[in-house]
């Protein structure tokens, strides 16, 4: 399990140069391909307190999340204006609103009764912030929380001598060794990251859509 310190201490000190101010167009352009129903409800694993979230709500979805970092979920509920109800899920936390569910914790304590029904995942810098082993670890452990809910998942993929994680590289090889087993891995998108990864090192950017087989 990857330093849970290293994530606490960059919510701490404000270093989240992941967040981004406006939904991923990622997202935006291809959610149609998932082919969810209104009122659907996405999981967004290691959610941080992505503008993700506030666009798929407004969109008509029903959102569940699992952060591990306390401020980041106090800080999502307060830019989107609401207070939750917080009650405990085993050893997490849950915080809850009108159709909007963040479990605070660790997400690998988090279990499919607590979770509930999803009808997809939506991994936008989850698996790609984890070290290499723990990605293994994840890809299996999500499968078991979502029931293999379908997913879009976005993923770099680059020369990891040349830079480190996270984002940590996750090229197609490795996708379909979580993966395959369970899903067919379609690439929706990928192209070059505009003047490279954190402005330095050249990258492809891919979406992928995985489908229950
Ligand atoms: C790179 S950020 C991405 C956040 C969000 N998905 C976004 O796109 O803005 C990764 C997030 O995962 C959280 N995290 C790391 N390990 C976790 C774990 N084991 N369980 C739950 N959250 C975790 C971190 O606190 C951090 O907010």
């Amino acid at each position: 399990m990857m330093d849970e310190q290293f994530w606490h201490r960059k919510w701490q000190q404000g270093e989240t140069g992941f967040h981004q101010a406006n939904p991923n167009p990622l997202l935006t352009r291809n959610l149609p391909a998932l082919g969810l129903s209104p009122g659907g409800r996405f999981f967004l694993p290691l959610c941080g307190k992505t503008r993700d979230i506030h666009w798929l709500r407004a969109n008509g979805f029903q959102v569940a999340g699992v952060e591990l970092s306390p401020l980041a979920v106090e800080q999502l509920f307060a830019e989107l204006g609401i207070a939750p109800r917080i009650s405990g899920a085993g050893s997490l936390q849950r915080h809850e609103a009108d159709g909007l569910t963040i479990f605070a914790g660790d997400i690998f304590a988090l279990d499919h009764d607590e979770l509930g029904h999803v009808d997809a995942v939506y991994d936008r810098a989850a698996l790609v912030a984890l070290p290499a082993p723990t990605r293994t670890l994840y890809a299996a452990h999500l499968l078991t929380v979502t029931k293999r809910a379908p997913q879009l998942v976005i993923t770099f993929d680059y020369d990891q001598s040349r830079m480190e994680g996270p984002p940590f590289s996750v090229n197609e090889a490795e996708m379909r060794a979580h993966y395959e087993a369970a899903y067919r891995l379609i690439c929706i998108e990928s192209k070059n990251v505009d003047g490279g990864l954190k402005g330095i090192c050249p990258a492809r950017e891919t979406l992928w859509l995985l489908e229950p087989r």
